[in-house]
């Protein structure tokens, strides 16, 4: 009889879990036995999303809920208290959760506008706020589902909230390009972006009439999530292809100028 080979069981976070490429890569994970956090932006979508994860297949007693609203950054902070009490070593923290810009300009309680919030602050939050279970092993990982939006994209330094000139897909994609630049900061642990396809789920109107499937796109994450993978500090993939990104989310200065922006834009307000 050959002896039997190790398995590693990871534990994951995925952002953002209740639908689309989030639900898909949480079912992936939890498919190959690691404890997957299912994060949902409020109870009753996150308990729909476990009960059909466990209908899928998934073990329920690998399987934890954690529910914040992003558009609230103290609900964020409060998240990651309870997942750094709750898992002193996380393997993964996958920053997947996002929405389109609204048709209108919208500011969140904290004064961000939405999607730069949603998809980008909260992420950056989070991700520092992890900082110790995420430290607590040497081969942790930080996987940003990010897009080729991004490359479209620039950073309103004087104006990140769009107050002066509001679209949709511009508000959109500066938030990608936020998290693809992000990817590249200093950090004790290995950071990435991807794109996951354009793919057939709610935000599929931002990109075509057709996509791929959410499970296709989810193949994808849940490869670089995978620790037989070995991933390029601060890359940002295509897919399964390692691929430069914009070149303006190569340059330091402009690391270094979103952490400052992201650091002011995330403070808690006195
Ligand atoms: N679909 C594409 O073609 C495509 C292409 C490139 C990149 N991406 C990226 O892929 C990632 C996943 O998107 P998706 O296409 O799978 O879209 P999706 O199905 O709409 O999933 C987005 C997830 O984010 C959650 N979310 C939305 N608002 C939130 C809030 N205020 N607080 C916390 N969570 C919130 C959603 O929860 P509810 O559904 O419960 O509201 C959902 O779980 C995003 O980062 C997106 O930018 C998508």
């Amino acid at each position: 009889m050959s002896p039997a080979v190790p398995v590693c069981r990871q534990t994951v976070l995925v952002t953002g879990a209740t639908s689309g490429i989030g639900w898909q890569t949480a079912r992936l994970l939890a498919g190959q036995g690691d404890t997957v956090i299912v994060h949902a932006p409020d109870q009753a979508s996150g308990d729909d999303a476990i009960t059909r994860l466990v209908a899928d297949g998934a073990n329920a007693l690998q399987l934890r809920l954690e529910v914040a609203d992003f558009s609230r950054l103290d609900e964020v902070r409060a998240m990651a208290a309870r997942v750094a009490d709750e898992h002193p070593t996380l393997d993964v923290l996958v920053n997947n959760a996002a929405v389109a810009a609204p048709e209108r300009r919208t500011l969140t309680a904290d004064g961000n506008e939405i999607a730069l919030q949603v998809n980008f602050l909260a992420a950056y939050l989070l991700t520092h706020e992890l900082r110790d279970p995420l430290s607590a092993q040497p081969h942790s990982r930080v996987i940003n589902v990010s897009s080729s939006i991004h490359r479209t994209a620039s950073i309103a330094w004087s104006d990140p909230h769009r107050a002066k000139r509001y679209s949709r897909l511009a508000t959109y994609a500066q938030s990608q390009l936020a998290l693809t630049v992000f990817a590249r900061a200093e950090a004790p642990w290995t950071s990435v972006s991807v794109h996951p396809g354009v793919c057939d789920t709610a935000l599929l109107p931002l990109y075509a009439h057709e996509g791929d499937s959410a499970a296709e796109g989810a193949t994808h994450v849940a490869r670089l999530c995978n620790p037989s993978t070995e991933l390029v500090p601060g890359a940002y993939y295509d897919r399964t292809t390692l691929s430069p990104p914009a070149p303006v989310a190569l340059e330091d200065r402009t690391v270094r100028r979103l952490c400052k922006l992201a650091d002011r834009l995330v403070a808690p307000t006195p």
